[in-house]
């Protein structure tokens, strides 16, 4: 098998230490660093002796290949990422060579754009006030360097505050909501605030939108499958929200802007169904350009060929595909699982350039839901190992993989 390349070259894993790399969901990136490391599987706060691994110094090969331009010809190559990994150099470096597409993984959606105290102090009851300054550090590093971003996510159940729904923004957690008219005019001031201020500031930066995320849930019985009961959307303004949300969008996206409906299992059958209804009727109207495949995968559901076969049906919509969250959850990081994990990303990887070749699914971007395993949500109560670097930047076998490296069995 051919070397491994480590990243990022040039910086000892004693300093990496130092910098103390904790994952997404631990890290706050304005703490001091600290010498706790938390490292896969081990517990947050649980001391790590910084003992060196062995980082390359020196590349033997030649330049490290870079997957972005491995798929040049085909599709963007994105990765989520978090303030933490743009404030962090030797992980901003690894994201610059890698990458030429990024995602925010949750520094634009509603619960940290929305800001309760100023809308109070300064908002009206149709209009909420926004507060961008942590999207302001991925945008404007991105901006800086030239990465496309794709903006996620405008209207979605979760992470978005029950307040934004209630009557004078309430708090109370029994506080009446609003009408669906007042509703719907916070849906549009707060879609076109964060598109106007996104394109004026940033402009080009951002190239695509998932304009709804995840309004599909077949198990709550509407007849067109339609997320009903944790979504406050549906709840508040009815099945039209999401048509609603399309059109704003549409209205105030920049030239060229696309517009995407993105969701996660979208491989099952019965919710594969629902997601082409909803999506076709959108297309009828004009308002949507792609389908955001999440792609949240596990290591042998769904099989490849269920998963090639949903490619293909939504390409038949001729809508534009990406793949904007993938991740395969693997448990554990012995030798054996991470030889399948980059068998399995070198299967999909391998399906995606063969669809997108033929002209059966024009996929776009293939974005990775996280830069490194530490960082993953996965990782979170139980371990996970399922993107394409290690916690110090070492490429995984994942990673030769996803690049189709000839080390890496098909089959
Ligand atoms: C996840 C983030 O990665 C986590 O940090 C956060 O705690 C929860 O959300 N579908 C989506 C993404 O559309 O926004 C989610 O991201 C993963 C599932």
């Amino acid at each position: 098998m051919k070397k491994r390349l480590l990243y990022y070259v040039g910086m000892s894993a004693m300093s990496l230490a130092l910098m103390g790399c904790k994952g997404e969901n631990a890290t706050d990136p304005e703490k001091e660093p600290s010498l706790t490391v938390t490292q896969g599987a081990q517990k947050e706060g649980e001391e790590v002796s910084p003992t060196p691994m062995v980082l390359v110094e020196e590349d033997t090969t030649g330049t490290p290949p870079a997957i972005k331009d491995v798929y040049q010809e085909l599709f963007s190559i994105g990765v989520a990422v978090g303030t933490h990994d743009v404030l962090q150099e030797y992980k901003l470096d690894v994201i610059l060579q890698q990458f030429n597409s990024m995602t925010c993984g949750n520094e634009m959606k509603a619960d940290s754009l929305l800001d309760r105290r100023a809308t109070l102090e300064s908002g009206t009851e149709e209009s909420p006030v926004i507060n961008f300054s942590r999207a302001d550090i991925i945008l404007s590093f991105a901006q800086e360097h030239g990465i496309a971003m794709r903006g996620h996510t405008l209207v979605w159940h979760s992470q978005v505050p029950r307040w934004f729904f209630t009557v004078k923004y309430s708090d109370d957690a029994s506080a009446p909501f609003v009408t669906k008219e007042v509703m719907l005019s916070r849906m549009d001031s707060y879609i076109r605030q964060v598109m106007e201020y996104t394109n004026e500031t940033y402009p080009g930066v951002i190239y695509a939108w998932d304009v709804v995320n995840e309004a599909i849930e077949t198990g709550d019985g509407h007849e067109r499958g339609l997320r009903t009961k944790d979504s406050l959307w549906y709840q508040v303004i009815g099945e039209e929200y999401i048509e609603k949300a399309f059109e704003y969008a549409r209205a105030y996206a920049a030239e060229g802007q696309t517009l995407f409906y993105n969701d996660y299992n979208e491989f099952v059958l019965k919710k594969r169904f629902a997601i082409i209804n909803l999506v076709k009727d959108l297309k009828e109207k004009g308002l949507i350009d792609g389908i955001g495949m999440q792609s949240h995968l596990q290591m042998s559901d769904p099989s490849l060929i269920d998963y090639e076969e949903t490619l293909k049906k939504y390409g038949e919509l001729g809508l534009e595909i990406q793949v904007t969250e993938l991740d395969v959850d693997a448990l554990d990081n012995s030798e054996e699982t991470q030889a399948k994990l980059a068998k399995r990303y070198k299967q999909l990887f391998y399906t995606y350039k063969r669809l997108k070749e033929s002209g059966e699914a024009n996929i776009t971007n293939i974005t990775i839901w996280g830069l490194s395993d530490d960082g993953s949500w996965l990782n979170d109560e139980t371990a996970s190992y399922p993107v394409l670097f290690t916690q110090l930047l070492e490429a995984k076998p994942a990673f030769y993989g996803a690049i189709m490296d000839e080390s890496i069995p098909l089959y």
